[in-house]
């Protein structure tokens, strides 16, 4: 008997549905390779759906995504709908209900003309940012006082525990020993990334990351406040190899990770809790401009798959997936990762006859 895994199917607005398509497209053709099997339930929550019905995400919803083994997901955001109304309902309400902590972002340059620094090549742009998930300023602990009046008062709060700080960074520290030192490094990295400088409860993190890697001698550690991070990242993205930070600072970095890696055409993320259901999407947004249009790139949503099978422990597919995206941009076939370059559909179907010539070689 073959494996079978429950899979949610979330493509929610813009271009979410075609570049889930093309997801789908890779994933099925891995399971014929590979001998699992997935059973797709599509969710329908985003724009259309709320506009229809006034529903964003229901309870049930996440209690049926708590019997799955994977979310995937596509992007949510319409200009229709009030600014962060869907993001929060959907996006933040999986990380925060179903427990996410991590959001895994790795950063990975696959060939050097995909790359807008001067002078770095693939071997200086590989790093993993472990961004915490399930607090921060996300935790919605917001208000206004005399709201639309000369003395208005607007306040939100950025709030850490204990146990989400700890878990996230020992995630990081694992991370760090699993992938090993990089080549001409002794140790693998860990650099924290926060600004305890000035946002004093950061201070909690910079005790716990003592305290953490007090544990693992096997992992050098190196700090850096975000602003400095920014700088750092774009001119010397080699010091970095496993980097963990709050949830804000790590939304941000990893928008900037995903330019010197060759842009949100080609970024993917995990919101992980290990060993439970998790959901995996592009970083991108929904670009409702190019909306319907087969325009859009759906390598990042492809990359998405390939976290998603590794989570699944699935890892040769996972890796059958990541080699083919990496063999066909060094290949020289496609001309850019812009929306537009090549259709949505001409890109997926290339990413599959490359697994599929991979897997007969
Ligand atoms: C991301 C996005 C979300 C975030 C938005 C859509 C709420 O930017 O996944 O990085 O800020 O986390
Ligand atoms: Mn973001």
């Amino acid at each position: 008997m073959s494996k079978v895994y429950d899979i949610g199917v979330l493509p929610g607005d813009g271009i979410g549905d075609e570049v889930v398509r093309e997801g789908l497209r890779v994933l099925s053709a891995v399971e014929e390779i590979y001998g699992f099997q997935t059973k797709r339930e599509s969710m329908p929550y985003g724009a259309d759906h709320y506009l229809e019905t006034g529903e964003t995400m229901p309870d049930e919803a996440f209690d049926r995504i708590r019997d799955m083994h994977a979310v995937l997901l596509g992007a949510i955001g319409d200009p229709r709908i009030e600014v962060g109304k869907l993001e929060f309902a959907i996006i933040a309400g999986m990380r925060f209900k179903l427990d996410l902590f991590v959001n895994l972002r790795p950063i990975k340059l696959l060939h050097e003309n995909l790359c807008p620094l001067k002078d770095k090549g693939p071997a200086d742009i590989d790093m993993v940012i472990c961004r915490e998930n399930t607090e921060d300023a996300y935790c919605g602990i917001h208000g206004f006082l005399k709201k639309d009046t000369p003395d208005e008062v607007a306040h939100q709060s950025m709030m850490y525990t204990r146990k989400g700080v700890e878990r996230i960074i020992r995630y990081a520290f694992e991370t760090a020993v699993k992938r090993g030192a990089k080549p001409g490094a002794d140790k693998p990295q860990v650099t924290l990334i926060d600004k305890a400088n000035a946002v004093r409860a950061q201070d909690i993190w910079t005790r716990v990351f003592a305290e953490v890697a007090s544990e693992y001698e096997g992992v050098a550690t190196d700090h850096q406040y975000i602003d400095a991070a920014c700088m750092w990242m774009v001119k010397n993205p080699e010091w970095f190899d496993v980097a963990v930070a709050p949830n804000l600072f790590g939304d941000i970095i990893t928008d900037l990770g995903a330019m010197i890696q060759g842009g949100m055409g080609i970024a993917a993320s995990g919101n992980i809790h290990p060993g439970r259901v998790s959901m995996f999407e592009p970083i991108h947004g929904s670009a409702p401009k190019y909306r319907g249009q087969n325009k859009a790139n759906p390598l990042a949503t492809i990359m998405a798959v390939s976290m998603m099978l590794d989570h699944l422990g699935e890892t040769p597919a996972a890796r059958t997936v990541e080699d083919a995206v990496a063999s066909l941009l060094q290949s020289g076939k496609v001309k850019s990762l812009q929306a537009g370059a090549h259709s949505t559909s001409e890109l997926g179907e290339m990413v599959e006859a490359e697994i599929r010539t991979a897997v007969t070689s």
